[in-house]
């Protein structure tokens, strides 16, 4: 290997500058803590790839408060609800009535752009597009990383805290010891077929379908960008649907009694997401710390994942900062358990968004007429709705 360029120490290096590592990043470095953050990927890369777009009120709040940027109250859509829509009729979800919160369509490429924006105004070091990637110690008291910047270069980095961000496929969760952690795992029989169109708007709330012919989701972008989302089997294969097809097949998913209609445009995008549910156990170990996708990942249909890895960050910030101070390390045994309950209660969240609206390969009519039971269950009643309004605006901070 060729010899090391330059070499720095900080008390935080972070694999992973998605959402998660840099808002770690920003939260430490007002706290006065330097870090470092490296990704495999390149900035573009990261910008380019669509994931979901809905921001919890408070994670909205946080971007703004502590002064990443304030983009999202410009650019960001405030909901105050989303519709549900079986046996073709819309049943809409009142959050600002239920629970007296909202949520923000802002997507995740956007928080990132705000991040990485915000990382580069206040001298951050983030290296976008390394590789030879080669973590040593990383339990150990004093781990270090060295690997290869975008321009060639090589460096180590000594730190005294590692912090996984690495993302579903992390390699840090790699690096507790094999005997000591405990992996959770779901798949599921179907994925999802999502789109971005050049349409005008078709609903002004997110419209998550329930139909015979299975899920159907649709959000939205900007003005004449709309994301679009069907469920279909996990290996689809995207070239076999032209722009009809699945325009047939989500004006049928979407149809009801109302006769609601999406509105058509040309689709610019196609992309199958594959469902997981999955959860490492400890999310520490040593001077490891695993956050967001890397500890944990949950199917999009409760448009979870992006919270809860903002939600983990905002925690491990402030256990950091401690360990970092007089209090020492004994403060980070309060990351996991402050942390892992949240967790549990999306993997619930999305699970059972997933199952009640998605049909299995092989439903039965039994299992169709079951799941109109369970919706019905939940429209009907003001208890319903709430259980579900509480969970999709996300739960009250332990942070
Ligand atoms: C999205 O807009 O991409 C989106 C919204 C809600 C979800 C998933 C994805 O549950």
């Amino acid at each position: 290997m060729t010899p090391i360029d330059s070499t720095m120490s900080v008390p935080v290096a972070i694999v992973g500058a998605g959402p998660a590592g840099l808002m770690l990043a920003h939260r430490l470095g007002r706290a006065g803590i330097s870090c470092v953050n490296i990704d495999i990927r390149s900035r573009d890369e990261i910008e380019t790839t669509h994931r979901a777009g809905i921001l919890e009120a408070p994670a909205a709040r946080d971007l703004v408060e502590t002064g990443v940027s304030d983009r999202v109250l410009r650019d960001g859509h405030e909901h105050r609800g989303i519709e549900l829509r079986f046996g073709g009729r819309p049943h809409r979800i009142d959050f600002a009535d239920l629970v007296g919160e909202s949520v923000w369509l802002y997507p995740q490429t956007d928080v990132f752009i705000d991040l990485a924006d915000a990382r580069a105004r206040d001298g951050g070091t983030v290296f976008f597009g390394v590789s030879q990637v080669d973590v040593t110690d990383a339990v150990a008291a004093a781990p270090s990383i060295r690997f290869t910047s975008a321009d060639g270069a090589r460096h180590e980095v000594r730190a005294r805290y590692v912090v996984g961000a690495d993302g579903s496929r992390s390699v840090c969760r790699g690096l507790t010891p094999a005997s000591e952690r405990v992996q959770y795992f779901r798949e599921y029989p179907f994925a999802w077929f999502g789109i971005l169109c050049r349409a005008p708007i078709s609903a002004p709330e997110l419209v998550y379908a329930h139909s015979d012919r299975g899920f159907a989701l649709i959000s939205q972008r900007t003005d004449t960008v709309q994301r679009m989302y069907l469920q279909c089997d996990p290996d689809e294969d995207v070239t076999a649907w032209d722009d009809a097809r699945i325009w047939e097949t989500l004006q049928a998913r979407v149809a009801g009694d109302d006769g609601f209609r999406l509105r058509e445009g040309p689709i610019v995008e196609k992309t199958v997401l594959r469902f997981r549910s999955f959860v490492q156990q400890p999310m520490r170990w040593g001077s490891l710390l695993l956050a967001g996708d890397a500890a944990h990942t949950v199917p999009p249909t409760g448009a979870r994942g992006l919270n809860l890895a903002l939600h983990d960050v905002k925690i491990l910030a402030e256990v950091l900062t401690r360990a970092l101070g007089p209090e020492g390390e004994s403060a980070l045994a309060d990351y996991e358990p402050r942390a892992l309950g949240r967790v549990w209660k999306a993997q619930n969240f999305s699970w059972w968004m997933t199952q009640m609206l998605h049909s299995a390969p092989g439903a039965s009519d039994f299992d169709r007429a079951r799941q109109l039971g369970e919706l019905d269950n939940v429209v009907s009643t003001r208890a319903g709705r709430a259980y579900l309004a509480e969970q999709y605006t996300g739960w009250p901070s332990e942070g």
